[in-house]
């Protein structure tokens, strides 16, 4: 019988870009905009794109592979893969297709729909596992391509978005959980505030019976709404995570909130009076990437060095559903 694991411990983690960039400039070639509005906007330089014939699975697979080689944790001993994503390859499910890439033979493989939230969501699904003892290693990997779905015409949504893949690995810990508190949320009232929909057409099958054919249209947004949405919630949010963490705003080494604006990021650093220098952006080279957003922005800061086992992180994310969510945890094994 399996030892029932008490806590969490966040022990490796890994991201993927595709190669193509997309900067302001180009983007002004595309929609009527320019460099000057969406950086004083929004934060964002530059976004990666994917290339036609490049898969999402495939990113996904590079930023796992990467996160459990950081852990030391063998695909084939991985319990159990989280791929939260709104955008698969494959509406069925791409988590199958990662498992396979990767070779994580034993891991019970799904999706986790969640649009931008989608990260914490299944860091905090992930962790359940672990906690009831089920499972001993975890990995979540976040991942999205929303170029697939913006409208291209939409100069109010088509400049936002860049695609990236970001992975953790959460392993079974039984001396601590590192996971010191999380709380997630959503609210339908807001639903059509931000939508990829499907949309069909009724075609008659028999006489009394029609099938509804269609596709997914593109992203539609009501920027000012999610503005004010996020601006009014996710500091709420994360103030009650930390509460259930018994920590205070203080004791936050780094916060890593969904790249969604740098004006978002900055507004709730600061209603939580957390100074610029311990809130970790990469906006300007990425844009949102989603799912994605949070852990290439873990990666990003593991790999410079700059977080450091045993620093306290609160991570927040938010987007469509509406849904919203925040997760304090510390990095890697060593000591707080
Ligand atoms: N270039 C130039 N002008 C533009 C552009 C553009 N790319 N986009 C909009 N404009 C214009 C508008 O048409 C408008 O012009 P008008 O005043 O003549 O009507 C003007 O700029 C101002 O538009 P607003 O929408 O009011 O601009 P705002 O300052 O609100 O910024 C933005 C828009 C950046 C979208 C902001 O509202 C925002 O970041 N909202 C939150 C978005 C978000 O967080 N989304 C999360 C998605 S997460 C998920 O789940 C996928």
């Amino acid at each position: 019988m399996k030892e029932v694991g008490v806590g969490v411990a966040i022990t490796g983690c890994g991201a993927a870009v595709p190669n193509a960039v997309l900067s302001n400039a180009q983007l002004s070639a595309v929609v009527e905009t320019s460099d000057e509005w969406i950086q004083t906007r929004t934060g964002m330089r530059e976004r990666h794109i994917l290339a036609p014939g490049e898969t999402l699975s495939s990113l996904a697979t590079q930023a796992a592979a990467q996160a459990l080689a950081m852990a030391g944790v063998a695909p084939e001993s991985l319990d159990l893969l989280v791929l939260a994503t709104s955008t698969p390859d494959d509406l069925f499910g791409s988590a199958g297709k990662i498992q396979l890439d990767l070779g994580a033979t034993r891991a019970v493989a799904f999706d986790l729909t969640a649009a931008c939230s989608g990260f914490v969501f299944g860091v905090v699904t992930a962790a359940q596992f672990l906690r009831t003892g089920q499972y001993q290693t975890a990995v979540v990997i976040g991942a999205d391509a929303l170029s697939r779905w913006v409208d291209w015409s939409d100069r109010a949504t088509c400049v936002l978005f860049g695609d990236g893949a970001g992975a953790v690995v959460l392993q079974a810990d039984e001396q601590q959980d590192r996971l010191l508190g999380f709380e997630i949320c959503s609210d339908g009232k807001l639903n059509h505030t931000l939508t990829l929909p499907f949309e069909g057409e009724s075609r008659p099958l028999l006489a009394d019976l029609a099938v509804g054919v269609g596709g997914y249209q593109p992203i539609t947004m009501n920027g000012r709404e999610i503005y004010r949405f996020a601006a009014a919630k996710v500091p709420d949010v994360v103030s009650k995570a930390l509460f259930r963490a018994n920590l205070t705003a203080d004791a936050v080494d780094w916060l890593i909130l969904h790249q969604a604006n740098q004006r978002i990021i900055d507004a709730v650093a600061q209603r939580l009076n957390i100074p610029p220098e311990r809130v970790i952006s990469n906006i300007a080279q990425y844009g949102n990437t989603s799912a994605a957003s949070i852990p290439l922005a873990l990666d990003g800061a593991v790999r410079s060095g700059k977080i450091q086992p045993g620093d306290v992180i609160a991570t927040a994310g938010f987007g469509a559903g509406l849904s919203w969510g925040a997760a304090i945890f510390t990095w890697g094994r060593a000591q707080p």
